[in-house]
């Protein structure tokens, strides 16, 4: 056995100089022993949920493109971490010694030879009008589809989503580079990902208001004052696909709730009025209802066009913007198991540079408990919340009197990204104490662990279509977060301390040295169709994470740390 492996490593060293020297200078090969491979495949095979998506020939390939982005590889990716737990460690001398974004950009920018094998590569096939991002990491453009077979190996198909009716252009080939680019890029987007089509919250009309969550309600349980916003302080929330805002929405909730109001700083991307989102009412509502003042900006990505990936859209603008807000909530996920390592891998250094620059993502920790495989084999995770570098934020109901684990908090553990320091010891000790080991097969228990921490998820009032009415899903508990967190951003920026940036860290800390700083939630559960799901209980859990802000308690204790 040993033996044979052996030979097979040795055939391989000799085939390849055998290649080498067939191709090397000027010497014309007679028919080569080998054919040189001129491909690499990048990906691989995807398949998909064919009860959902429907595929089917493209009829007018002639006209229709697609928009291709591709990862260049960046560099000293070692530094770029390192740097992001010292500025994140309250005990480092490097803690919120912040990197703008021209300093990060010059640690990990892509060579320039990267760069210009992918854009030699494009121009080689004709490709013109790709241009290279802010962050000189990400090439991306517009190409027709028949070209974007070529270049890749694949074979597009126009796929539609039976529920919703979403269309996208979509190829379940793995696809294929020239073995030069192998080494250069880290991805490609607009190729195979199908991204997951929201559900609809639950909505319903209001009957009687006090039973209800509204801002008052959240700010009282959460023990939340009001805040002054500092005039350099900013947060954002992120918008995909359709999702528009309506400023009359929001002065309807404003007044009915008597809040401070200051128009939306910013609003990047499309925007209709006439047709406004839920999901954008809810974030951009609760977020500014929390952060009374703050600048608030709304990024939109995504309209109709068939051949966007949106995340991916967001992602590549923020990467490329300097002035990025502090704070952002962002409402989306996906099952990690539906997404490329390679991307996910991507995406987390991004999430890096972020909290390098002293940013802080907040992502919601999805809407399906656990989740699980059709043979309830095992649990699904959801991914961005399963990232080390974001704050993922569970649900929480409220029956009139408590605060209970809701059954839709997304949690559980991640098959992608390894255990953080953070959260060693905390989630080791749910492990060593509270899971039945009949069910342990269902998830790695040696992956990140999320969420980190909950709020409001069910029945929370907002304004829509000028009507109030209720809706849920973690979708609300993320900018409810963000929102208070901006306000600890608010009085840090007051004291002259840097903001809190990559904030899981020090929320760890404090949860183990200051409990009081959460309400723990001990009731509650996330199964999820046929996969048993984890129970809430005493400290950290994969229902609530570490529990529910108690936010005056938080505020104080997170001012107490300044860069020394
Ligand atoms: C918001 O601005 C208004 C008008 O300047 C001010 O009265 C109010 O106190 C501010 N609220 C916060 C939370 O900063
Ligand atoms: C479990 O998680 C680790 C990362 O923590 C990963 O390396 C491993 O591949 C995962 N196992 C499975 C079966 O996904
Ligand atoms: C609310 O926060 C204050 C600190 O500002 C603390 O003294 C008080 O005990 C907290 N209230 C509750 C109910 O936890």
């Amino acid at each position: 056995m040993q033996l044979n492996s052996f030979r097979i490593v040795l055939l391989l060293v000799f085939s390849i100089s055998i290649i080498d020297y067939v191709y090397s200078s000027d010497f014309v090969p007679a028919p080569p022993l080998l054919p040189r491979r001129k491909y690499v495949e990048h990906t691989k095979p995807i398949s998909i949920n064919p009860s959902q998506w429907v595929g089917k020939r493209i009829d007018n390939i002639q006209e229709t493109e697609i928009e291709l982005t591709i990862g260049i590889k960046q560099r000293n990716l070692n530094t770029l971490e390192k740097i992001v737990w010292e500025v994140s460690d309250v005990k480092h001398p490097n803690y919120g010694k912040y990197l703008n974004f021209n300093q990060v950009k010059s640690i990990v920018e892509p060579s320039e030879e990267s760069v210009r094998i992918v854009s030699n590569w494009l121009e080689n096939n004709g490709i013109d009008n790709f241009r290279l991002s802010g962050s000189g990491d990400f090439i991306k453009g517009k190409v027709n589809v028949l070209k974007a077979q070529d270049l890749l190996k694949v074979e597009y198909q126009r796929f539609t989503h039976e529920e919703s009716g979403r269309i996208l252009i979509r190829s379940l080939d793995p696809y294929s580079v020239p073995w030069e680019l192998e080494d250069h890029i880290d991805f490609i987007g607009g190729v195979n990902h199908f991204p997951l089509v929201a559900r609809l919250n639950k909505m319903e009309n209001i009957k009687k208001e006090l039973n209800y969550v509204s801002p008052y309600l959240v700010r009282k349980v959460m023990n939340a004052s009001i805040v002054p916003a500092h005039a350099a302080n900013s947060q954002a929330i992120a918008q995909f696909l359709e999702e528009y805002f309506s400023q009359s929405d929001l002065d309807l909730f404003q007044q009915h709730y008597r809040l401070d109001q200051k128009a939306i700083t910013t609003i990047r991307g499309p925007n209709r009025e006439t047709e406004p989102g839920m999901e954008t009412a809810l974030d951009i509502q609760y977020i500014t209802a929390m952060a009374p003042n703050v600048s608030t900006w709304i990024v939109s990505t995504g309209g109709l066009h068939e051949g966007q990936e949106p995340f991916l859209d967001w992602l590549v603008d923020m990467s490329s913007n300097p002035d990025l807000p502090y704070v952002h909530s962002i409402s989306y996920g996906d099952d990690e198991s539906s997404i490329e390592k390679a991307y996910t891998d991507r995406v987390d250094i991004e999430f890096q540079k972020y909290a390098a620059m002293g940013r802080t993502m907040v992502f919601s920790s999805g809407d399906s408990g656990v989740g699980c495989t059709s043979s309830c084999d095992s649990h699904v995770p959801g991914w961005p919340a399963s990232s080390r570098f974001v704050l993922s934020v569970g649900g929480v109901d409220w029956d009139g009197t408590n605060m209970n684990g809701d059954v839709i908090s997304g949690g559980g553990f991640s098959n992608y990204f390894p255990r953080p320091q953070y959260q060693e010891d905390v989630v080791s000790n749910y492990l060593s104490k509270k899971v039945d080991k009949s069910f342990e097969k269902l998830f790695n228990s040696s992956g990140r662990a999320y969420p980190d921490v909950s709020s409001f998820s069910e029945s929370l009032i907002i304004a829509h279509r000028g009507r109030l009415m209720s809706i849920g899903g973690t979708s609300a508990s993320a900018p409810i977060i963000a929102g208070l967190l901006s306000n600890i951003n608010s009085k840090r920026l007051s004291l002259d301390q840097p903001t809190i940036g990559f904030v899981n860290p020090l929320l760890y800390k404090i949860a183990k040295e200051n409990p009081e700083s959460f309400y723990d939630i001990k009731t509650g559960s996330n199964e999820f169709h046929c996969c048993k799901g984890f129970k809430s209980s005493d400290g950290w859990d994969p229902v609530t994470g570490l529990g529910v802000p108690n936010f005056n308690v938080l505020l104080d204790y997170m001012t107490k740390f300044d860069s020394s």
